[in-house]
């Protein structure tokens, strides 16, 4: 056990749940919060939002990931609420922490970009698209307001990333089901992604945590790639007939997806040079899916 205490604001989310086990697994003393208050013990510690309660930090916390946030695309758009809780109540929340003393890292989207630059550089201009996309964007402008007012920008990093995918994550258990039933998929080739593995987007962030890296950072798949290639790389890894991958478009099969961006990768080089962390290819992402399916 070493003697940083972590806490990630938002266990139960996919990247949360990512992290909480990475920390673990170094050995880190990890608090986790929740909303869920059946849920909660010594380690998971209730937070909403929405709570007019002020949060404390449990006792020798020193670092808090900031993970949780309304990230549904739909709501972003509609219900008003989700620009409060992302624009307002989160930075709000990160200040206080930032206020008690902690390091804290707010997490973002490469969403921010708006898809059409390849690569973009940890310090590029936003070009936000979608409600959710500008909220992040906004909600990171609020966020870096306060560090400066507080004199804290040595305590703050802002960690974007691109898709994560874990063993639930759409499509695959539909992918999955219909190769054991000895069906085809019909995965898109109009929609470019840049995944990146739930296994290795925690242990990216638990070692952006460790070594306390202010600034802007990026995380992400090695890889501008659609919907086929992906599904290609994972039939091949699972000794599917690859005749069972018939491309189809998302404009085709009238599906409607609000992001569509022409590139998805987000440049690393700041990151790289600060951390060591690498882009994380294609083959490592298929080896991590099939990995966490076997769990
Ligand atoms: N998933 C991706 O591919 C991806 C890509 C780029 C960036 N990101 C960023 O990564 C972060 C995590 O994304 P995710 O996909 O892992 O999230 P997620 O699975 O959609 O989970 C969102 C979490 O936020 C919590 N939450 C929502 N509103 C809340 C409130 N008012 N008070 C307290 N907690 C609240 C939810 O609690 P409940 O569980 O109780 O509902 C849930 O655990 C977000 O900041 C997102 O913008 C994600």
């Amino acid at each position: 056990m070493t003697d940083q205490a972590f806490l990630v604001v938002g266990a139960d989310s996919l990247v949360g749940g990512g992290l909480v086990a990475a920390l673990r697994r170094r050995g880190h003393k990890v608090y986790a919060s929740t909303r869920r208050s059946e849920t909660l013990n010594n380690e998971r510690v209730y937070l909403h939002f929405e709570s007019v309660e002020p949060f404390r930090a449990p006792e020798g916390v020193n670092y808090a990931f900031i993970v949780a946030a309304a990230t549904n695309y739909d709501r972003c758009e509609k219900d008003p609420m989700a620009r409060v809780i992302n624009v307002e109540l989160i930075p709000r929340l990160l200040a206080s922490l930032l206020e008690q003393g902690l390091f804290v890292t707010f997490i973002s989207t490469n969403s921010v970009f708006g898809g059409d630059r390849p690569w973009p550089h940890e310090d590029d201009l936003h070009a936000p698209g979608i409600a959710y996309a500008r909220q992040k964007s906004e909600g990171e402008d609020v966020v870096r307001a306060h560090a400066e007012r507080l004199g804290a920008m040595d305590r703050l990093n802002i960690v974007r990333l691109t898709k994560i995918m874990g063993p639930e994550t759409s499509p695959l258990p539909a992918w999955l089901a219909a190769w054991r039933r000895g069906e085809p998929i019909e995965p898109f080739r109009d929609l470019v992604f840049s995944p990146m593995s739930v296994q290795f987007v925690g242990e990216a962030l638990a070692t952006i945590g460790e070594r306390r890296i202010p600034g802007n950072l990026h995380l992400s798949g090695a890889e501008n790639v659609d919907y086929v290639a992906f599904a290609e790389a994972l039939a091949r890894r699972l000794g599917v007939d690859l005749a069972l991958i018939k491309p189809s478009t998302a404009v085709d099969k009238g599906v409607n997806i609000p992001f569509k961006p022409r590139f998805s990768g987000l440049g690393m080089a700041r990151t790289s040079q600060l951390s060591g962390l690498q882009p994380q290819r294609l083959d490592q992402l298929v080896d991590d899916l099939v990995a966490a399916r076997g769990n």
